[in-house]
């Protein structure tokens, strides 16, 4: 989309990613309304907002994607021309306990909002010219990949790693082309909605990108997710629990990175297409717990890796993809998107944010933000 649309609608806003999307739409589009829908599920915090609540482009809807009547209610009340759908059930475990939940949220959550969305533009006389409809997605859709290739070269896994360092070392990554194979119960729910946002672009030419990205951390971030979870039982003096034997990689971004590449692909990207944003930053998870550590002992002032001892092998995630590595150079390529930040100064800034607001720590983990908002939006 060239022009910024005047209405957005942007789902899951008061979760980790979508409050970040959140707040850089509000700042810099303010000739826009952008119009938070969120359930406020366990990883729903308006807390997130906090500074930009009273903007006046600024607007909040306390409600389930799975609704399409209130999806419907709310597209049309406001005008929309633009979704960017962040609203998901996000986390794997939670997805073995319970998977009924994920296919609830992501996979009929997301088609309610397609068909609202879709009844919507073509009930107006341009139809689906100027709209879009961008669903954010995940990297675990196409499976996982191995530590080596088949000559038993490994990955580079280290910050300086780059596409032409994995190309070197004849290891793969996933690219938009490869092949969807989802094992969790979340990914296999994820990988159902992107292909019914596609068939919606394909049989009704609604207009719709998908994106799929890596792992993301910084501030906000539900401490339930690796990085926020050991960082804040660091603080606490509390066991880190380490899945198998820690040897599993990720690829990690910083969440503002996210949230930049976000706006340049709703702005700049091709409709029906698809983009990978990843910034060739793998880490073998030990590695990834003993950068932490060092950093949380350091700004603690405790002696660095004294920390290490907290560390705690425990069973295996059931089906743990072994490594995830994102080849983002179409996005590179096409739209000359790159991440700003090293993962050290990314690490550095999201202890500190930690450290400075255990306040909201404290809130999430005892579930007091949970009774407050219950007060303020009735039953959850
Ligand atoms: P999150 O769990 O922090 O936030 C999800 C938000 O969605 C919460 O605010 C929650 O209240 C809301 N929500 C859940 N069910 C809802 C429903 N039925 N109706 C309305 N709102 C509902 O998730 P996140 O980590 O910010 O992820 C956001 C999106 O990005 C998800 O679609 C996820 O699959 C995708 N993603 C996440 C990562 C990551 O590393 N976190 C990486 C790639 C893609
Ligand atoms: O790749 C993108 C995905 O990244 C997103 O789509 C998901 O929404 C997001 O949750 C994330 O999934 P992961 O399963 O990779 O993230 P998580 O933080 O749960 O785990 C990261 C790695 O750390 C993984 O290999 C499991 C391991 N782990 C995790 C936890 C919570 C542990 O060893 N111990 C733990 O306590």
């Amino acid at each position: 989309m060239s022009d910024t649309p005047k209405n957005i609608m942007i789902t899951g806003g008061a979760g980790f990613i979508g409050s970040h999307v959140v707040r850089l739409f509000v700042t810099k589009y303010p000739e826009s309304t952008i119009v938070n829908v969120d359930k406020l599920t366990y990883a729903g915090n308006l807390a997130n907002l906090k500074d930009i609540e009273n903007a006046s482009n600024y607007k909040f809807y306390k409600a389930d994607i799975a609704d399409i009547d209130e999806m419907r209610k709310i597209i049309s009340e406001n005008k929309i021309t633009g979704v960017i759908h962040l609203a998901a059930e996000s986390h794997v475990d939670r997805s073995i306990k319970d998977p009924f939940t994920f296919a609830r949220t992501n996979v009929m959550g997301t088609l309610s909002l397609l068909q609202a969305a879709k009844e919507y533009w073509e009930s107006l006389p341009d139809k689906f010219e100027n709209k879009l409809f961008y669903h954010i997605s995940t990297d675990e859709v196409y499976g996982a990949l191995e530590l080596t290739n088949p000559e038993g070269v490994k990955a580079p896994f280290t910050t300086k790693a780059s596409a032409s360092d994995h190309t070197a070392f004849g290891v793969d990554f996933f690219t938009e082309e490869t092949k969807y194979n989802p094992h969790s119960p979340y990914s296999a729910s994820k990988a159902s909605s992107d292909h019914f946002v596609r068939a919606y672009h394909d049989t009704y030419g609604l207009p719709t990108i998908v994106t799929n990205c890596s792992n993301n951390y910084g501030p906000y971030q539900f401490p339930e997710k690796l990085i926020p979870l050991f960082i804040n039982n660091i603080m606490q003096n509390r066991p880190l629990p380490v899945y198998g034997k820690g040897e599993n990689v990720r690829d990690w971004l910083f969440v503002e990175d996210h949230a930049r590449a976000i706006d340049l692909i709703f702005h700049k990207g091709k409709p029906g297409d698809t983009y990978n944003i990843g910034g060739f930053n793998e880490w073998k998870n030990i590695d990834l717990i003993k950068v932490l550590i060092r950093t949380v002992d350091r700004l603690t002032g405790k002696p660095e890796g004294s920390s290490e001892h907290l560390i705690t092998y425990v069973t295996d995630r059931l089906g743990h993809d072994m490594r995830y590595a994102i080849d983002s150079r179409k996005l590179q390529s096409e739209l000359g998107w790159e991440p700003s930040l090293q993962f050290e100064e990314g690490i550095e800034k999201t202890v500190k944010w930690y450290l400075d607001n255990k306040e909201w720590v404290d809130n999430v983990t005892s579930g007091d933000y949970e009774k407050y908002y219950d007060k303020m939006y009735g039953d959850r």
